[in-house]
């Protein structure tokens, strides 16, 4: 495996890797088909070229610091059927897990052993109502969540939310929000609500890869008014 390095070698970086696979060259898109955002380096993968199973569903180009990401998804059972739905541009640290509903035990009833799934117990799955089923865990779009962050069972995080690490998100979180602790709790919003109406009607992460990319120096500038203006304009000659 190749180890690579941002960093220049005088400063224990690996050189090796061409400079064009650490800056987006606008000739050669990024295809979010493609399993490694960075040729060469293995242990981070765009998500939705590597998910096999059906009921976890991931927009285009959000990545995750690892290799693999159907282990960082547990108690994932298909007779459940939750969905684990994540939209574009994510990204998600290392070791963050996504707690599916398999994992709550039932807890109305004196014993919380789920007998039914382990072999050689007498006792069928129960029924839906007396699990305490919390629904699909959904991400947003442009969501940062911060390394060995937990997020529980049914948990919605807003389009451009940051998780800050080692969290565990145990309720929703709004657009635009940074949420952190254990409970996560909100520690404050990023923009103010014009800013934040004006990113959630722009929607930059639907628009096509070589529009994503010219609008690069708007996404990454924080001159902040500014941006207001570039969007507004955008949006005023949209259809
Ligand atoms: C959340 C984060 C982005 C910082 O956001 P910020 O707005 O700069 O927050 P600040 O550092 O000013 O901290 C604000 C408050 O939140 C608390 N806080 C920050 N990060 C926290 C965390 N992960 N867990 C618990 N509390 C946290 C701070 O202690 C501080 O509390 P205080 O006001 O009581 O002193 C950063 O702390 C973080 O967790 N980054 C994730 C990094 C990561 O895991 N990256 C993965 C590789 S992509």
């Amino acid at each position: 495996m190749v180890h690579y390095s941002p960093l220049p070698a005088s400063l224990g970086g690996d050189e090796s890797i061409p400079h064009n696979n650490l800056a987006m060259n606008a000739s050669t898109l990024p295809d979010p088909n493609t399993l490694h955002p960075v040729a060469g380096y293995e242990n981070e993968i765009y998500i939705k070229p590597a998910v096999k199973n059906p009921n976890i569903i991931v927009g285009d180009f959000s990545y995750i610091a690892d290799a693999d990401f159907e282990r960082h998804v547990t108690h994932h059972y298909p007779f459940l059927g939750d969905k684990l739905i994540i939209g574009k541009f994510c990204q998600i640290g290392a070791g963050v897990e996504f707690v599916m509903n398999g994992a709550n035990h039932q807890m109305n009833a004196v014993s919380t052993f789920p007998f039914y799934t382990l072999q050689g117990w007498n006792m069928a799955p129960p029924a839906h109502e007396d699990l305490p089923l919390k629904g699909d865990t959904i991400i947003g779009n442009d969501v940062w969540i911060g390394q060995n962050a937990t997020i529980l069972p049914g948990v919605h995080i807003g389009d451009g939310a940051i998780i800050g690490a080692s969290s565990v998100v145990t309720r929703h979180v709004p657009h635009y929000t940074i949420a952190a602790g254990n409970p996560a709790r909100e520690i404050r919003r990023r923009f103010d609500e014009e800013l934040t109406a004006l990113l959630l009607e722009w929607k930059w992460w639907d628009k096509p890869t070589d529009e994503i990319n010219a609008l690069i120096p708007i996404l990454t500038s924080s001159d902040l008014g500014a941006v207001k203006e570039k969007i507004r304009a955008d949006l005023s000659v949209l259809p």
